[in-house]
Formats: C-alpha cells, structure tokens, sequence
C-alpha cells in the first residue's frame, strides 16, 4: 500500500504537480462536516475564491464517509476511512493530459493489463443542458477499443461534490478482474469482478445554490480520485480490500490482541475493529475529541461501534488503544500527524472504551430483555431504542447494529 501510494504521487510530481500533504478530515469548508474527497480542500481554488497553491498538484487525501456504515466490515468494499489519491489542474491542463496520464499510470507503472479497461464518458443530458463529452470520449479512443468506450448518463457521468459547489462531467475507469472477455454489460452493474477504480472530472461549473443553474468555473480544471485501498487490492491480487495489507495488519492485530483467529467466525468484528480505528485515530489526530454533537459525534459513534464489537468477541478489557502501535507502524510515515499523536489517540480511546465499557453492559442486558419479549420477526418499539440512546449512550446505528446481528 505504501509503495502504491508512492508510486501515484510520484508520478504526478514528476509530471510537475506539486505533492502536498493530506488536508486535515476537519474541512474548512462549513457546507460538510467532514472531508469525503481530495478535492474538498481545493474548492475554493476552483471556484476562484483563493490562490492555486501550484498550477498542479497531487496527494493521497484522508477522507471519511459514514453513510454506508452498516456495511463496513460486511462487504469487501466499504470503509469509513480510506485514502483517495487524486491529481489536481488549477486551470492549467485539461482533459488530454489528465487522461493520458492516468492510462499511463495504471497500464506503465502499474502495469495492469489495458484489454480489462473500460473507460465511461458522460452522454449529456439536454435537460440541464449539458452537452455529451465527445472530447472524452475520443481521446480514450486513442487508448481503448470502441466497445470499451462507454457513454453514461448524469448520474455516473456528471460529478457533484453536494447540492452546491464545483462540478463538471467525468470519466471513470472500470478494471475487469477477470479478463478475457468483453465485460462492458457489468460496467456500473455492482458486478464483485468490474470495478471503478478511478474517477477523472473535468471541473467546469459552479452550482452557487442547491438546484440552481449551473456557472462556468473561472478555469476549467481537474479533480481526480482514486482509492488506494481498491487500487491495492487489484494489484495485490485480493478480492477482497480489507485484505490489502493496510489492513490487513489491523485484523492481525486485531485478533492477536483477542487470541483469536483473524478468519475464524469473528471475521466481521476483526474488521469493523481495524477500519473504525483508523477512522477514530485519523480523527483526534486532526484534533476531534468523542462528544455528543457534531464531528465529536461522529466520532464517539464510530468508536462506540468498533468498541462493541471487540466486546462481543469476547474482549473483557479495552482493545482497541492497544492497536494504535500497529496503525502508526504502517502508515504513520506517510501520516506524521499519527506519529504525533500517539499518546493522545491511545489515551482517548482508553478512556472512552473504559467509560463506555459500563454502559455497554447495562444497554446490553436492557436490550436483551426487551428483545426477550419481542415475539418472531416482531420489531424493536422505538421508545426503546430512544431510551437506550439517551440513557445509556447507545446511538441508534449501534443498536440496529445488535439487532441485525440477531437477526
Ligand atoms: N472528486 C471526485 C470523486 O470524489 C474525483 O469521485
């Protein structure tokens, strides 16, 4: 993993982008809470509004998305924290060079096989009166067969960063773990074996207020993403991201530190465990405390989760500050942030793991009698799940979390 996010970055530097450091998870940006894309940092970049810090720049951003948490661990793909290592034009190079560069990168550097790409630009949609993207769409022909070179509409095509904010069309590049065949019918399809690994915008508008229209961006510009974890897990040879081993020393970790087996029956747990700890430690190194509001929030409910878990496979004592070595072992190079706060990640999650350890006995035997009483397939009343959050400190994931678990 190391070496592959090296490998992006210094391609990019190479190509005169200048490398910078991962923005913190707290945005500076206040229409969201926390930052879920490189190019959050740079917004204000794009629509004007501040100086380009280079003409051209790269880096491997940290970002946090939690809509999907129920499925983190579950799932070879879902995580709450993952790296998004991205190329940036401030005005300065369009859609050629963007391109040519990233086929470059993944077919020469990577050497991943170029007959199991598929390469999608947008098709327009005359009713926000968008044109297709046939620049996109020829420039990959240069690269790609025409049966590999797919039109999509605004939903895969065009690229929002919310309601509000820069936005353009976009190109993704889908990689057929298979090969072999032609697998363009499985392209946006959720297919486990054709994934999107990288998603190339052509930064041309403003979108000022939600559902307004859209304005011509000052320059037009590039935002790229792609995740390190899935890239990893391709050129790894794995299947599954959580095997990559950015993560995979987390779960070994993990069920070390429970004397248990990291493929054994508690699998899900071992996983949910690595991939909230690295989302709890990124956080307070970026200076986020566990509250009841806000990122705090956020915070306290992903360590709670990850927290339950380690209790559920059996774990009499706090677990998961004793992983924090581990996490600053594999990416605390890249991350000094981590190095530096070390002590403080280890001691919040201490404490909080300590504390919540209480609580979670008593919301336990609470939930349990009251699921006791609940006939075949009948549902938990909602009063109670209420009074578990707010009078034990179970948010309500956690407690759909234990029921899902029960099926
Ligand atoms: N900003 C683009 C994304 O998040 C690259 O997919």
């Amino acid at each position: 993993g190391e070496e592959i996010r090296e490998a992006f970055l210094n391609f990019y530097a190479e190509r005169g982008h200048k490398r910078m450091a991962s923005a913190s998870l707290i945005p500076e940006d206040p229409t969201v809470l926390l930052t879920i894309a490189g190019m959050l940092p740079f917004k204000p970049v794009f629509l004007g509004q501040q100086e380009r810090p280079a003409p051209r720049a790269t880096s491997s951003q940290k970002c946090i998305r939690t809509n999907d948490i129920e499925n983190v661990g579950r799932t070879a793909r879902h995580h709450t924290f993952f790296e998004m290592l991205g190329n940036w034009s401030f005005g300065d190079y369009f859609k050629e060079e963007a391109i040519d560069w990233a086929w470059s990168l993944l077919t020469e550097v990577y050497g991943l096989d170029p007959d199991r790409f598929y390469a999608t630009w947008f098709e327009g949609d005359a009713s926000q009166g968008l044109e297709p993207d046939h620049g996109a769409r020829d420039l990959w022909l240069r690269h790609l067969p025409p049966d590999h070179v797919l039109p999509g509409n605004a939903k895969d095509n065009f690229w929002e960063m919310g309601e509000t904010g820069p936005c353009g069309p976009c190109s993704e590049l889908h990689y057929d773990r298979i090969g072999g065949r032609n697998a363009a019918a499985l392209v946006n399809q959720d297919d486990p074996d054709v994934l999107e690994i990288w998603n190339l915008v052509f930064m041309q508008f403003d979108k000022p207020e939600k559902d307004a229209e859209m304005i011509p961006l000052p320059r037009p510009s590039i935002d790229t993403g792609m995740g390190l974890e899935r890239v990893s897990a391709i050129l790894q040879g794995r299947h599954d991201n959580y095997d990559v081993d950015l993560l995979r020393k987390l779960i070994e970790a993990s069920a070390h530190a429970s004397n248990d087996d990291p493929d054994g029956d508690n699998n899900v747990s071992h996983r949910v465990i690595a991939d909230h700890l690295r989302s709890a430690a990124f956080l307070v190194a970026d200076g986020v405390q566990p509250s009841n509001e806000g990122r705090g929030y956020v915070l306290r409910r992903i360590m709670r989760r990850g927290m339950r878990h380690a209790h559920k496979i059996g774990n009499k004592d706090p677990l998961m500050h004793r992983l924090v070595p581990t996490l600053v072992e594999s990416m605390g190079e890249h991350f000094t942030e981590l190095r530096r706060a070390e002590a403080s990640i280890t001691e919040i999650l201490r404490l909080e793991e300590t504390r919540f350890k209480e609580t979670l006995d008593r919301g336990l035997r609470l939930l349990g009698e009251e699921t006791d009483r609940l006939g075949e397939g009948e549902a938990l009343p909602g009063a109670v799940a209420f009074r578990l959050y707010d009078t034990f400190g179970f948010p309500l994931d956690l407690t759909a979390d234990i029921l899902r678990g029960q099926g």
